[in-house]
């Protein structure tokens, strides 16, 4: 009898010593447990992208920046788009100095996202100059810092037409091609607010929970070509311009991260899940990876919390 006791003892000394494992493990985590174990296990950069013609929204500045020069350093094409050529000139000449990327392997291709005539032309530029487009990161976007209370209606709208809309424009110039040769790799900047909700940016997280759902929907519409690869990037707060860029600058106070993500480890991170195919990745450090999990797996209780302990949570968590 004591002796089996004892063994029931260990054994849940043994079961809780791995749950506090596990929960440290989470603790630590930069992002979820798929991409954890792609880094560690699955393919690599380095031998899954090189020669391909990879495309960058929003590469002029934050996380698009970053991306290029690490796609610089892995023997690609790089297509470089945003608004400011000069910008992209920058980024161009700091690809060539410390890449291995040729010049002729870059292509600067100034655009506006939310001027939807000018997308044929530039995917066409494309195709003109490299013959393909490989992977589309659409990565351009712009946040928002306000209530909604007073939040002008142009300013949600602005966050549609360009975030959302877009994107689905961008997106639906490149699928054509894509499906002709019934390969290819859509990655897509989305965030964590696109399943959490964020304080103080409704019109930024509506955007882009609409992203989630129209490329969930593309996802299952492509379910004849399993080679077209539908990815969507989950980021919590990543060190970039984007809060100085955002829409709405008046109200600051809540948007105070103090655990941002390196932007150099977003991209790594990122290239990782385009290595892997990975469908969906959160890359964030606590307390929002925590959050997501919990507003994904318990909706309910999730809201429940957020409301009901509004203030302290956010303290505890934004301690931790
Ligand atoms: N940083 C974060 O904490 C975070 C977290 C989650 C998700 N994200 C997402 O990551 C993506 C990149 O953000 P970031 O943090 O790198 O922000 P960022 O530093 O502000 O960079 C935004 C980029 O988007 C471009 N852009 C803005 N408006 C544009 C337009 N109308 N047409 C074309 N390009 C436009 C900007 O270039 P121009 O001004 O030259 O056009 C810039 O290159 C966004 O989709 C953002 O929602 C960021
Ligand atoms: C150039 O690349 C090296 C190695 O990849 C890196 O350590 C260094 O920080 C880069 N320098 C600049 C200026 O980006
Ligand atoms: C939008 O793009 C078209 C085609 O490239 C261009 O002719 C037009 O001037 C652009 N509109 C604006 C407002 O920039």
């Amino acid at each position: 009898m004591g002796c089996r006791l004892l063994l029931l003892l260990s054994a849940l000394c043994a079961l809780l010593l791995l749950l506090l494992l596990c929960l440290g493990l989470l603790l630590r985590a930069d992002s979820d447990l798929t991409l954890q174990w792609a880094e560690r296990r699955g393919r690599c950069p380095e031998r899954e992208l090189p020669g391909m013609v990879v495309w960058v929204t929003g590469a002029s500045g934050g996380i698009g920046e970053e991306l290029a020069y690490q796609l610089s350093k892995l023997g690609v094409s790089l297509v470089l788009s945003a608004r400011r050529e000069h910008e992209l000139e920058r980024v161009k000449r700091k690809c060539l100095d410390n890449g291995t990327v040729k010049e002729k392997d870059i292509l600067i291709l100034p655009l506006d996202l939310t001027n939807r005539s000018s997308h044929e032309v530039a995917t066409n530029a494309i195709l003109q100059e490299f013959g393909r487009i490989d992977i589309l990161i659409n990565n351009g976007g712009r946040a928002q810092c306000s209530l909604i209370v007073d939040t002008n209606m142009d300013v949600f709208k602005e966050l549609i037409e360009l975030n959302y809309l877009g994107t689905v424009s961008l997106t639906k110039c490149v699928l054509p091609h894509m499906i002709q040769r019934k390969q290819g790799k859509i990655v897509t900047m989305n965030s964590l607010v696109g399943i959490i909700p964020g304080t103080a940016c409704s019109g930024y997280g509506a955007s882009k929970h609409a992203l989630r759902g129209f490329f969930n929907s593309l996802y299952i519409e492509l379910g004849e070509y399993p080679d077209i690869i539908i990815s969507n990037i989950y980021p919590g707060p990543v060190r970039s311009n984007i809060m100085k860029n955002a829409l709405t600058e008046e109200i600051t106070k809540d948007f105070k991260y103090i655990h941002t993500l390196a932007t150099s480890r977003c991209a790594r991170l990122i290239l990782i899940a385009m290595a892997n195919n990975l469908k969906e990745v959160w890359i964030s450090g606590q307390s929002f990876l925590l959050r997501a999990y919990l507003w994904q797996y318990m909706p309910s209780l999730a809201c429940w919390i957020s409301r009901v302990f509004q203030k302290q949570l956010r303290k505890i968590l934004n301690d931790m």
